[in-house]
């Protein structure tokens, strides 16, 4: 058992983290600043969950919590992971994702951590055809990805300076209950809930033949829980999420079935993304053999049926785009 430092708690894939942590008897530290995330999230009344709001870009706060808390892990997913609007705000970008995981791993150090989980991202490797590999070099095309880049290399430069344990995941597309459904620059199938659910029509840009592997929450929670205390895990970095693609058209459908409606879908004009998107997860599935591949209309209905007793949510925008040239025009309503 660990007391465990979970930032980005309240988000989509944190909050499943800390319920995943907590069942398996840690202490848990819930740290997140609440700008995509919910404190509904979470348990509400947990004798080993205290929730903290705040930032990891506040230095002293960090400072006190980890002097307080003698933690024996940090798992590090506080991020605002909206690839393709990154290119429009590059400084926040970096401010957040870049420098605020700094903070974390200068003090992970200083504090001796036993083990820094990072969630990183299949950002990391760019446009690539064919299922993108861990061996694989990394050529990342949006600051987002650049970011998560460039963390995993600061925790390997760590690792080797100062003995600082690591382990990295690179998730890809992961859906489920506890998204963040009415954020207008991510996460389409909560983009498409939503709509429905605002009696909208979806939209899609592209001719929408690009294809993803959306990656059920639940078959990656495992790896990311149990991580910390597997050594044979420490230094490595891991693809984790669903194996087969579906375009967004065939995407659009499966989440009207779920809806049980009908929707015209809008065609927008397309952004400029890697057409296919893939990751061979070989290397997981040698230490977790058994972890599921939940079939894409499984995972959409069970958190279509969440979607609905939680309900609509307003379109947030984001307050401060830095550059405004070529901002896709649905970004700007
Ligand atoms: N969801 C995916 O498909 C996916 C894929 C690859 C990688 N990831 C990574 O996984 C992690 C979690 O993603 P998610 O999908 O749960 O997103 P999310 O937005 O639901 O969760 C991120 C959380 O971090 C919090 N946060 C952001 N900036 C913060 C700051 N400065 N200080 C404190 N808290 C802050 C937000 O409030 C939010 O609750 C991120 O690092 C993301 O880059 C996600």
């Amino acid at each position: 058992m660990g007391r465990i430092l979970v930032t980005g708690a309240a988000g989509f894939i944190g909050s499943h983290l800390c319920r995943a942590l907590l069942d398996r008897g840690h202490v848990v530290v819930a740290l997140d600043d609440l700008s995509g995330g919910f404190r509904a999230n979470l348990p509400e009344d947990h004798d080993r969950l205290v929730f903290l709001k705040g930032s990891i870009l506040d230095e002293e706060l960090l400072s006190a919590l980890f002097r307080k808390h003698s933690f024996d892990y940090v798992c590090h997913l506080a991020a605002y992971a909206a690839e393709v609007l990154s290119h429009f705000i590059k400084r926040f970008n970096y401010r957040n994702n870049l420098m605020g995981s700094i903070n974390l791993i200068n003090l992970s150090i200083i504090h001796r951590i036993k083990c820094f989980m990072y969630t990183s991202s299949a950002a990391v490797y760019g446009m690539v055809e064919t299922p993108a590999s861990e061996s694989d070099v990394p050529v990342p095309n949006d600051p987002y990805g650049i970011a998560k880049l460039s963390v995993e290399h600061e925790l390997r430069v760590s690792s080797d300076h100062f003995g600082l344990p690591f382990v990295i995941f690179r998730p890809h597309n992961v859906y489920g209950e506890y998204q963040h459904i009415g954020d207008r620059y991510r996460n389409v199938i909560g983009i498409f809930m939503n709509q429905i659910m605002r009696g909208e029509s979806l939209s899609i840009f592209g001719d929408g033949s690009q294809t993803r592997a959306f990656s059920y929450i639940g078959d990656l929670i495992d790896p990311l829980a149990e991580c910390l205390e597997r050594k044979e895990m420490h230094g490595e970095i891991f693809n984790v999420g669903a194996d087969h693609q579906h375009s967004l058209k065939v995407l659009a459908q499966v989440v009207l079935r779920a809806f049980d409606a009908h929707r015209e879908i809008r065609f927008l004009p397309a952004r400029k993304e890697s057409p296919r998107a893939c990751c061979d997860h070989s290397k997981i599935k040698q230490l977790f053999p058994c972890l599921p591949q939940t079939a894409l209309e499984d995972g959409v209905r069970r958190m279509a049926e969440w979607a609905k007793r939680a309900g609509p949510r307003d379109p947030s925008r984001f307050g401060d785009i830095e550059i405004e040239r070529g901002l896709p025009e649905t970004w700007r309503e």
